[in-house]
């Protein structure tokens, strides 16, 4: 595997491939990542992956200095994986002046949930995913579903702007108690990771009491919210501080109408909480 860390190098790397996958990561990689490195191998060759703390999209209270770097061990597993190029700028490279220009994704998808909660987040992501493309010039690009709002607003952002890189989403891997995999796991202390596999759980619950509803006498909206406020009760009283744990269409994250619910159609539940100070996200599909 050859390690690159600039632009040029990267691209006379790549110069004449026409199918490359690509995985861009933050790195601190665990089995979630390496999952979407082996379903990048199976829709493209050569794989690249790249590793990148992303200044832009971390607000100004949030963990960008205290994030885990741990580019050799990453590196290594990367290599395992038979990931060709690995390509990890650091800010001068990505950034050699201020980033000026951005992407925007629409309100209606960029502001709600986590971007309600973390403004600026998705400028961020999709602003270095776009210079990333630029960079790699992938055909296919995998993210995880973990990240469920993430995959859905870069892949919009690729159909929006005509780019040739198609989009492929990975399911989410979890610990054997339901923990979905991330960097940010590490955060934990032991009792607050004993705590943390509830979040899924939670959301295993609303899942079956929605499915329950539906197979009986039918699901409202206000069902739905009774629901949601259930959720967060749960977690608020087992000392989770949840940002928000919602029902919403799988198309597009929407609130789900009456009508949605009466023409079942396919919903996601998404949550995001806070354990003490480390913030988890997680979803499942209903
Ligand atoms: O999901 C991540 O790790 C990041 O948001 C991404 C897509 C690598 C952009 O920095």
């Amino acid at each position: 595997m050859k390690i690159v860390h600039t632009i040029e190098e990267l691209r006379s790397q790549l110069r004449g491939q026409l199918r490359t996958a690509f995985v861009p990561t933050m790195g601190n990689l665990h089995e979630g990542h390496l999952s979407l490195m082996r379903l990048a191998a199976r829709h493209g060759d050569p794989v690249v992956a790249s590793i990148f703390v992303n200044r832009l999209q971390f607000g100004p209270h949030e963990d960008f200095d205290r994030y885990p770097r741990t580019l050799a061990e990453d590196a290594a597993k990367l290599e395992k994986e038979g990931v060709y190029v690995l390509f990890a700028p650091d800010e001068r490279e990505m950034y050699p002046e201020p980033q000026d220009y951005r992407i925007r994704p629409p309100e209606d998808l960029g502001d709600i949930l986590e971007g309600e909660f973390r403004p600026g987040f998705f400028v961020g992501v999709t602003t270095v995913v776009m210079k990333l493309f630029q960079c790699v010039g992938p055909q296919v690009a995998v993210f995880g579903k973990k990240d469920y709002q993430q995959q859905m607003i870069i892949r919009r952002m690729c159909q929006q702007f005509a780019m040739p890189t198609q989009i492929l989403s990975a399911e989410t891997v979890r610990d054997a108690d339901g923990l979905a995999l991330s960097s940010r796991n590490g955060y934990l202390s032991e009792q607050e990771r004993a705590e943390a596999p509830r979040l899924y759980a939670t959301l295993q619950q609303v899942r079956q009491r929605v499915l329950d509803a539906q197979s009986g006498l039918g699901l409202r909206l206000e069902d739905l919210l009774e629901l949601e406020q259930a959720g967060r009760q749960v977690l608020s009283t087992r000392g989770w501080q949840p940002d928000y744990l919602s029902v919403r269409r799988q198309r597009n994250l929407g609130l789900p109408t009456n009508e949605d619910l009466q023409a079942r159609e396919p919903l996601v539940v998404v949550a995001a909480a806070k354990l003490g100070k480390t913030r988890l996200i997680d979803n499942l599909e209903i």
